[in-house]
């Protein structure tokens, strides 16, 4: 049987709100599970919220809440924010779940035994303010920490470390064996080079002195677990590792894991993938990564501090799900950055949607209506057919490639197809002449099967839409194959599909 399609995306902190950054990775992580899903293959999804670590312990200090509250309250948010954009999850992952703690702990037994987890003494510069110790990047130019830290200490303390550097060997050679692990190609490159400057091992305990907020240590009960190596165990844990692996058997390995720029190395493309060589999985047991771009607004980083930021859950109320998830899944080039525009999303919503193909749903239902009741003739052939093919084919290479720009570039090429073939073919004039019934038929025919096949084109992105053209259509096939509708079909009722949206001048 074959293995069912697991993707993951990053698990989101929460130490603050969702932002359109967030909201972008789990409509590219959905459209394609949606994808796979439409096509006929057993799909996971896994998302969720990473809530131990330092982050949320400090918000939850300055909010004067415990961090179980604070976290439960931020996750609580992502809950309702992936509702409304209709992210179609499998499974839910909560790092604070005792699934995924045990799990952890499981790990970190595993990996004391064998001894890639030792103790060790360090003393360094430590922030108190930022809680944190500070590196020689850190320094000013004149050799002095910035006053912004606060109060500068040396700290001597002992942690425990995983031994990384053990593994370098194993990782380059893995890499350069599997340059399709890492995609797009030139993040492939920059993790290379990352890996190449690897020397230290990892921390991977903090003493409960100075955090509390984590999954306490199995061998120590002084320290809790680095944030980071709790929370990538997420992938393996809600797949079933350690407590069901039958069901892990199956799922595993990830094959996208869809992730940010900023957390492909050193985290996943590094320690994540060091973590799972550790626990002995095999280079065919190796996930691959999916790196995205970031989004920014007014050229710029999403900074909540700098107040450079917009509530994902207010453009829904303004513009409508469907709205923003064509807008970012038909510009966002997946690997690049995009700025985010809501006028852009206006455009195209109103460019593509509204005058495309809720334009030529409105016209073919209109024209079926008034000419023939709403019954259609099957023809032997359509010149509508090939171009259909050719969407099609384009639009699976494209998700193949994990480019739903471009599998949507596809379907709006092919609306645009027949929207000039109604010009060309001008149902209008034939209707007067009794001479042209049958080219007639024939012209509403290919129409109606062309929009049958669009719905199926855009049933990953815009899910709700897709099922309202088949329902306006009056059918339910969902293939992609030419001649789905049969000779005599009914057509529905046209309903406006895309509302243009109106904004003051
Ligand atoms: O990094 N545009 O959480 P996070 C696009 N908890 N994507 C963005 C973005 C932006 N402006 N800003 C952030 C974490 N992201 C960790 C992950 S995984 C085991 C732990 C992406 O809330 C970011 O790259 O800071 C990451 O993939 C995801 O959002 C969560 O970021
Ligand atoms: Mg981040």
């Amino acid at each position: 049987m074959e293995k069912p399609f697991y993707i993951t995306t990053a698990i989101d902190y929460t130490n603050a709100p969702p932002h359109i950054g967030h909201a972008y990775e789990k409509i590219l992580g959905d459209v394609m599970a949606r994808d796979r899903r439409a096509r006929g293959r057993e799909v996971v999804y896994l998302i969720g919220v990473d809530q131990h670590g330092q982050k949320v312990q400090q918000s939850a200090a300055r909010a004067g809440v415990r961090p179980e509250v604070f976290a439960q309250d931020v996750t609580a948010k992502f809950l309702d924010l992936w509702k409304r954009l209709d992210i179609a999850y499998d499974r839910w992952a909560e790092t604070t779940a005792p699934q995924h703690t045990e799990c952890v702990r499981a790990i970190l037994n595993q990996l004391h035994q064998k001894g890639k987890i030792y103790k060790a003494r360090h003393g360094g510069y430590y922030s108190v303010r930022q809680e944190q110790f500070l590196t020689e990047k850190d320094r000013g130019a004149d050799g002095s920490f910035s006053p912004d830290w606060g109060e500068v200490v040396f700290l001597e303390e002992e942690n425990y470390y995983f031994c990384l550097t053990e593994f370098k060997d194993w990782l380059v050679g893995f890499l350069e064996a599997h340059r399709e692990s890492v995609l797009p190609a030139f993040r492939w490159t920059e993790l290379r080079n990352a890996v190449e400057r690897l020397t230290g091992d990892l921390c991977i305990s903090r003493p409960k002195s100075r955090l509390a907020w984590g999954i306490e240590l199995p061998f120590d009960p002084e320290f809790v677990t680095y944030v980071w190596f709790d929370a990538l165990i997420n992938y393996i844990s809600f797949a079933g590792y350690t407590s069901h692996p039958v069901d892990f058997e199956r799922l595993w390995p990830a094959d996208y894991q869809v992730i940010g720029k900023d957390i492909l190395a050193p985290a996943h493309g590094i320690y994540w993938l060091i973590m799972l060589r550790a626990l002995d999985f095999p280079d065919e047991r190796m996930p691959r990564l999916l790196v995205h771009g970031y989004i920014n607004l007014r050229g710029d980083k999403i900074s909540k501090s700098a107040g450079n930021t917009v509530d994902p859950a207010e453009l829904v109320g303004k513009y409508g799900a469907e709205a923003l998830r064509y807008y970012l899944m038909r510009e966002a080039v997946t690997g690049q950055d995009m700025e985010f525009s809501e006028d852009r999303l206006v455009a195209r919503h109103n460019s593509d949607l509204a005058n495309g193909l809720g334009n030529l749903l409105n016209r073919t239902l209109g024209m079926a209506k008034r000419y023939r009741q709403g019954v259609l003739k099957k023809p032997a052939d359509s010149p509508l057919a090939a171009p259909a093919a050719e969407a099609v084919s384009r639009h699976r290479a494209a998700f193949d490639r994990c480019e739903p720009h471009a599998a949507l570039e596809a379907a709006a090429a092919f609306v645009a197809h027949c929207n000039g073939f109604i010009e060309e073919s001008a149902p209008w004039k034939l209707a007067k002449d009794p001479a042209q019934a049958e080219r007639l038929d024939a012209v509403l025919y290919g129409l109606a099967e062309s929009l049958r096949i669009l719905a199926t084109l855009h049933e990953a992105t815009i899910p709700q839409a897709a099922q309202s053209l088949r329902e306006q259509l009056n059918t339910s096939l969902t293939d992609t194959a030419w001649g789905g509708l049969p000779d005599g079909h009914v057509l529905g009722a046209p309903r406006p599909l895309f509302p243009r949206i109106e904004t003051p001048a």
